[in-house]
């Protein structure tokens, strides 16, 4: 039996598919990506925004021809959307077979259990060890550290959808990461809805929070690079930082949501932090990690959002100097307080989205100059292509057969024009 799985939204989301990928292999079930070969399909949905929303609710609608040429042939929907609109999404779609919502996911084994028992097979369920890392030669993954967010953004349906704040215990996430490592992965993302608000009892029974989570991480054998998303600026605190610049593995990368450079709007959003405070913290990550990457993701058109407002949100780009950032159309969520606010036209929006986004694209390619002339360290993770330390996809020209997958290498970066950096090889790592 196989199944094939399409995820939407946020790399919170990536990680749920592949812990439910497991779960599925684990009872014999085997990836396809031809989801005609496939006899479940499981679609991860996202409800951030409604476009994201929208566009899982398409892919379920027309899962409908899917499923009418095989009778016993499975869709599962899980995830944000599922958990926002499960009764309404059971009456729509009433050739779906199981809703998982987002904050049912510890029960998708048991679900996914009677799921299977129900059909009509004398299939034996071989279990098999979760190697699917290595066998696709991933050398990345997620581990999720903590679900859930205490905070309430007035624009974020997140809260609603996936609860309050859970950590997982400390020894459980190390054991994680040593299990990725066996199975060939170097560079550790670890996950969470605000990822450094991460506290819990540590070894020995002794409190920890995410600094002393980072060190711990950073002494597991084979971790050669940790990453995290998505930070909360009102968590980045001293000991973090200089957990990031002193933990040899922790790269110096940082995606840091600002969400808008005004303080009044910070304040409507209900961020909990001001402008200068995130620039304060942009001073401290440079000055403890030059050459550290930074992005961010914001948010235009926020109900009562100005002129001066927005010209505070450009001015802070320029000034925060961002490699990269996602940029969004503010979207209405039903349920949060902003949907209650007045919106900004449409067109306004769109207008606002295009010059930020103009903006960010400016100062990320002379951002990215930066780097032109520098050596950098490659983990390579397909032919010919790696990711540097600050997390830029990097092509090596003329080496492609030579450079295999897991390798890391020194590559002098020749041109970084486009997102994807361009180098040569300088010579192989002594890390290999
Ligand atoms: N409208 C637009 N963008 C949103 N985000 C979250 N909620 C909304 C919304 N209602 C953005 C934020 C967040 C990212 C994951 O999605 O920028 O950091
Ligand atoms: Fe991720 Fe948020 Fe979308 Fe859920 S709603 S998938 S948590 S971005």
């Amino acid at each position: 039996m196989k199944y094939f799985v399409r995820t939407y939204g946020c790399q919170m989301n990536v990680a749920d598919s592949n812990e439910m990928s497991r779960h599925l292999e684990a009872r014999g079930v085997v990836a396809t990506d031809d989801p005609d070969a496939a006899s479940i399909v499981l679609v991860n949905t996202c409800t951030v925004r409604d476009h994201a929303e929208q566009r899982g609710m398409s892919e379920i609608g027309r899962l409908r021809r899917w499923k009418a040429k095989a009778p016993d042939r499975k869709i599962v929907v899980t995830g944000c959307a599922a958990e926002r609109t499960k009764e309404s999404i059971e009456r729509r779609f009433p050739h779906i077979d199981l809703v998982v919502g987002a904050k049912s996911i510890e029960s998708f084994p048991a679900m996914v259990d009677g799921l299977l028992s129900k059909r009509p097979t004398d299939e034996s369920f071989a279990y098999v060890t979760g190697m699917q890392n290595a066998e696709r030669g991933n050398v990345a993954n997620f581990v999720t550290i903590m679900r859930g967010c205490n905070y309430s953004c007035t624009y974020c349906i997140v809260p609603y959808v996936r609860g309050r704040e859970s950590y997982r215990p400390m020894d459980e996430i190390l054991d994680e990461v040593r299990e990725r490592v066996d199975e060939g992965v170097r560079d550790v993302t670890l996950l969470g809805q605000t990822v450094n608000s991460y506290r819990r009892d540590g070894h020995r029974g002794k409190d920890t929070d995410f600094a002393g989570l980072l060190e711990a991480v950073g002494g597991v054998a084979g971790v050669e690079r940790i990453r995290f998303i998505s930070p909360h600026p009102s968590y980045m605190t001293d000991s973090v930082i200089e957990s990031m610049a002193t933990v040899p593995a922790v790269c110096e990368g940082l995606h840091l949501p600002v969400q808008s450079g005004s303080d009044r709007m910070l304040r409507a959003m209900l961020r909990n932090y001001t402008r200068e405070h995130y620039l304060d913290l942009v001073d401290k990550l440079r000055a403890a990690m030059p050459g550290i990457v930074l992005s961010t993701d914001i948010i235009v058109g926020f109900p009562g959002e100005t002129e001066d407002d927005f010209s505070r949100t450009l001015s802070l780009v320029e000034e925060a100097r961002f490699d990269w950032g996602f940029i969004f159309k503010y979207s209405p969520r039903q349920g949060t307080p902003a949907a209650d606010f007045e919106s900004h036209p449409e067109e306004l929006i769109e207008e606002r989205h295009r010059i930020c986004l103009d903006l960010v694209e400016k100062v990320g390619r002379q951002q990215r100059q930066r780097f032109v002339g520098t050596t950098q360290e490659v983990l390579v993770g397909e032919a010919g292509i790696g990711r540097t330390r600050g997390n830029y996809k990097l092509r090596v020209n003329g080496n492609e057969g030579k450079i295999g997958v897991g390798e890391i290498i020194d590559v002098r970066v020749t041109n970084a024009d486009r997102v994807t950096l361009q180098g040569e090889l300088a010579g192989l790592g002594a890390r290999i």
